[in-house]
């Protein structure tokens, strides 16, 4: 728009000690800037209008705690998002607190304190800002597929009551020229005039473009925008964007998080505590838990939810007597052959007695002989006949079945 600082300072001036007209005025200008594809200008604008909010917030009489202070207007169920122009998908999605899960994802202890720590925050903006500080606005959540990054985010949402705007990749996606810039402007426009989360799920995926030589122009633009639209929003919300692929995102981009959080593998604690978590309401003793996080070293939260899974349906099909936890470890490591550590799964399939002592002499199992009974399906003096024989008469055949289909007399 020619003139543009013009209206910026008219704009300005009126904001100081605006009428709700005034405001709508603004409002409409800046619509209509978002309209005619001025995403920059609209930003600019929509920055004023909230920052106008802002200012009013801190009047005595309206010192709500924490949330009143994040400006904005509020989102319902039936606000309407902007879409892409030619496929007139939607660029985002809304998902309310309520609909959230409320449970956290498991964490080690540290990643925990710090997950804690910045929604301590959030929480209290108002003691914060009374202090001239402010809490971090943007967070990047990195980490391999699995391990509960957009759960996470979820919750963040959730425990700070807001409603997520969940960016969607089909809809701000396109093949036409410039159209994906655009729908980035028309996305951040919109979370920042609602008070919300900004989601920017697997968002990798606009990065990715650069891997396609053809696109070398487009993926400029694309990460010009968004870089803009990002450093734009940088005062007014709450932004977090997640990737599994953080080496594909553009240095420039990852910069401009403040808060990076790697969310890491579980180890054997968590992966203890998830095996806990997903087997609810289902009670099992301590050794089983011991052993499931034992056998899924290396393994994610999304792989052990799997696992223990597939463990609770044989207990709902079959009963207390089904399939042991051995017999489900080996049909898992069967359906999933590559995740498994090699030395672990050798160990299922091959004879039990190795297996046994392996068990015996893990440190962090800490096992006694009823232990390994327990998760086997033995009893105490069985296993440590077995452990204490030469040869074994366990040898598993290549199907992997400990037993070679006869009666197994030890069996208690
Ligand atoms: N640490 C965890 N605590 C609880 N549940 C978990 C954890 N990690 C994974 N899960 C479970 O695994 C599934 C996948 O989690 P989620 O979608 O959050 O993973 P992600 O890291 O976002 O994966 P991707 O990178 O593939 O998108 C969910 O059902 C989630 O409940
Ligand atoms: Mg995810």
């Amino acid at each position: 728009m020619e003139h543009f600082p013009i209206i910026q300072a008219l704009c300005r001036t009126a904001l100081a000690d605006a009428s709700l007209a005034t405001r709508k005025q603004i409002e409409r200008l800046r619509d209509a800037l978002v309209k005619a594809g001025d995403d920059k200008q609209a930003a600019s604008l929509a920055a004023m209008l909230m920052s106008a909010e802002r200012n009013k917030e801190v009047v005595p009489s309206r010192l709500a705690k924490s949330r009143a202070q994040m400006p904005g207007e509020a989102l319902s169920p039936g606000t309407p998002v902007p879409v892409d122009r030619e496929t007139a998908a939607p660029v985002a999605t809304l998902l309310f607190p309520e609909e959230l899960r409320a449970d956290p994802p498991v964490f080690n202890p540290v990643v925990s304190a710090a997950i804690e720590s910045m929604l301590e925050e959030w929480r209290n903006l108002q003691a914060l800002s009374a202090l001239g500080v402010q809490p971090a606005k943007t967070c990047l959540i990195y980490g391999v597929p699995g391990t509960g990054k957009t759960r996470l985010a979820m919750w963040i949402a959730r425990q700070l009551e807001m409603p997520v705007v969940l960016a969607r990749l089909d809809g701000l996606v396109s093949s036409f020229l410039g159209t994906t810039a655009r729908n980035i402007g028309n996305l951040f426009a919109f979370a920042n005039r609602y008070r919300c989360l900004l989601l920017l799920d697997e968002f990798d995926a606009i990065a990715k473009l650069r891997d396609d030589p053809q696109e070398v122009g487009e993926i400029k633009r694309v990460v010009n925008a968004l870089l803009q639209n990002l450093d734009g929003r940088q005062e007014l919300g709450l932004t977090i964007g997640v990737t599994n692929h953080s080496k594909l995102l553009d240095p420039a981009v990852w910069r401009r998080f403040e808060v990076q959080l790697e969310v890491p593998k579980p180890d054997f604690n968590v992966r203890k505590d998830i095996s806990r978590y997903f087997m609810a309401p289902v009670e099992c003793p301590d050794s089983h838990f011991r052993l499931l996080a034992w056998f899924t070293e290396g393994l994610t939260g999304a792989e052990i939810e799997v696992l223990v899974r597939t463990y609770k349906k044989s207990m709902a099909v079959h009963g207390e007597g089904g399939r042991d936890l051995i017999e489900t470890l080996r049909h898992f490591a069967t359906l999933n052959s590559g995740r498994c550590e090699p030395g672990r799964r050798g160990l299922l399939f091959g004879d039990s007695k190795a297996l046994f002592r392996a068990m015996k002499e893990a440190p962090e199992l800490n096992f006694t002989m009823a232990d390994i009974g327990e998760v086997a399906g033995r009893d105490k003096s069985t296993v440590s006949r077995a452990i204490g024989k030469r040869s074994s008469r366990f040898e598993a055949p290549q199907t992997g079945k400990v037993t070679d289909g006869q009666p197994d007399p030890d069996r208690s």
